[in-house]
């Protein structure tokens, strides 16, 4: 009898299972938006993505080159290095590397080549293209 009884509990009907197709259907719609959410906001800019601003290619450009682990750059994550010197409130500041005038054009110089501009530097030579190194003067100089 007692077996009869349990075994008719474990008869569920469809759309009955407390931890089956019910649970799995409520959550379905709410799990479904948050995946078509993130497909549209919460994905990360890319450098190819058509309307992205030069400060946000900069910013992928410095993360892509790491120079974060020479440079504490405010706003990109990580980036505290300490073996050159902080890049924060850019905008502010007088000199690029002690010997040019601070413009975007002397920054645009120096780093497509700093090496040449301070012989014996420790920050190496960027491959980076003219794009990026607009945006990343574009990111300099918005940290005012
Ligand atoms: C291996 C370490 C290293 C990396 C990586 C590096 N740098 Fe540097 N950077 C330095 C050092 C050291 C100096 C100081 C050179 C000097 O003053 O002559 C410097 C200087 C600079 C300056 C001039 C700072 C000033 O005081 O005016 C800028 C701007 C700069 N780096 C930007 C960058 C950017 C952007 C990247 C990544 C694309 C980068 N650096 C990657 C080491 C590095």
């Amino acid at each position: 009898m007692a077996a009869r009884s349990g075994n008719r509990r474990m008869r569920w009907r469809r759309g009955e299972r407390p931890s089956g197709g019910v649970v799995f259907a409520h959550w379905r719609t709410p799990a479904l938006l948050l995946v078509l959410l993130c497909a549209s906001a919460c994905h990360p800019v890319r450098a190819t993505d058509a309307d992205i601003s030069r400060e946000q290619l900069g910013e992928i450009a410095m993360t892509r080159q790491a120079c974060g682990s020479c440079h504490r750059i405010a706003g990109i994550e990580g980036a505290d290095g300490t073996v050159g010197p902080p890049l924060d409130h850019y905008a502010r500041r007088q000199m690029i590397a002690g010997v040019l005038p601070n413009t975007p054009e002397n920054l645009a110089r120096y780093l497509k080549s700093p090496r040449t501009i301070v012989p014996g530097n420790a920050m190496p030579q960027q491959r980076l293209s003219d794009r990026e190194i607009q945006g990343i003067v574009a990111y300099l100089y918005q940290q005012k």
